[in-house]
């Protein structure tokens, strides 16, 4: 019997946020110690065929942490030890923000899911920074930029410019991310107008290589829109999809009518089919992201056209072991199907 399940009916009695709270500080106490070296040679999955290359950066494996699960930036270390070929913390703001009133992160054990309203509750971009810039990771780090709350939405460029200047020496990557649900207006920004201002000021301030993040709730033109952005900034990459505020009618967990973003595998064939669209569209590098919490799940979006792929449901579900199991499916798959290594089967399924 693997640790975790004996340690998840016990944790999945605690509030949902408890629980994550309670997962973190072990994953804190253990950073840097000697347990942390002896999980990572049992977690890691070295093998030359998943090493991946993207926006310049060169990944140990495809397999992320995506944005939220460390906000501040504390455990980007530990998380790396688990296996995780890259690690993306935040979303930072330029304020610090205590976030909405709790609770406001649910389960859905049923249907393998959460709901979220967080609201961007982190430290702030002066707190954030210099962490990550002391921060030791072996596996490049992502910082998924939000908007602070009080900042009107016609400022959110100065916002946005303010955090990637704090975390600029910490960071290896950057996402602008406009597709949270849960700060009010945010996802107004993923229009093209304001898009654009966002990223001038960050391009302006040097930021790069960067990134977008988008809704899964866009619709085709709206994505659209967004690539063209992509395009004429010619920024780096496209992250997809965050968390939905729609709600499938197949959920049955009793937390259903939560307010807040939906993710896991209720998400998981629409965030597939948003890389696909996104990867036709585009030659920049997709990281795909929903629902992922198996080797077959990440395969699916890598062939979709995923260059990386990153999970945070999966993790709370399956445990600290999902990045390992991940990896060393994904190896049978590509052996399977006669890829030489990950980088091979990016897009395989486009036409
Ligand atoms: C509790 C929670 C907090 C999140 N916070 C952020 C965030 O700060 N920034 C962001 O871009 N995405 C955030 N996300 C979205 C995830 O990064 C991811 O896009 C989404 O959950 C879909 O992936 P999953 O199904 O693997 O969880 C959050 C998700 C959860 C569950």
């Amino acid at each position: 019997m693997r640790l975790y399940d004996a340690a998840k009916p016990l944790l999945f009695q605690l509030p949902a946020e408890t629980a994550h709270e309670t997962v973190h500080a072990a994953l804190r106490a253990a950073q840097g110690t000697p347990v942390t070296s002896a999980i990572e040679r049992r977690l890691a999955v070295d093998d030359e065929r998943l090493r991946t290359t993207a926006f310049g950066l060169d990944f140990p494996n495809p397999v992320g942490v995506a944005a939220g699960f460390d906000k501040n930036a504390e455990i980007p270390r530990a998380l790396a030890a688990l296996g995780f070929g890259h690690v993306e913390v935040g979303a930072v703001t330029a304020e610090g923000q205590p976030g909405n009133p709790r609770p406001r992160l649910f389960r859905l054990p049923e249907d393998r899911a959460l709901i979220n309203r967080m609201g961007f509750n982190n430290d702030g971009a002066d707190a954030v920074g210099p962490r990550l810039a002391r921060a030791d990771v072996p596996v490049p780090v992502g910082v998924n930029i939000g908007k602070s709350k009080v900042t009107p939405l016609a400022e959110a460029d100065d916002d946005y410019r303010y955090t990637y200047e704090r975390c600029a020496d910490g960071g290896d990557y950057f996402v602008v991310n406009v597709s949270s649900p849960n700060t009010p207006g945010l996802r107004e920004l993923q229009d093209r107008e304001h898009l654009e201002r966002i990223i001038a000021a960050l391009v302006d301030a040097g930021a790069s290589p960067l990134l977008v993040k988008l809704s899964p709730d866009l619709t085709d033109a709206a994505v659209e829109e967004a690539l063209a952005v992509v395009e004429d900034f010619d920024l780096d990459g496209v992250i997809t999809t965050n968390t939905t505020t729609e709600r499938p009618a197949s959920l049955r967990g009793v937390n259903r009518a939560e307010t807040g973003g939906l993710s896991g595998k209720p998400i998981e064939e629409r965030a597939t089919r948003a890389v696909r669209f996104v990867a036709e569209r585009t030659d920049v590098p997709v990281v795909g992201v929903g629902g992922v919490a198996d080797a077959a799940g990440a395969y699916a979006k890598i062939r979709a056209g995923a260059s990386l792929v990153q999970l945070y449901t999966g993790l709370v579900y399956e445990g600290p072991t999902v990045a390992r199991d991940v990896n060393r499916g994904l190896l049978d798959l590509l052996a399977r199907d006669g890829f030489e290594g990950v980088e091979e089967a990016v897009g395989a399924d486009l036409n």
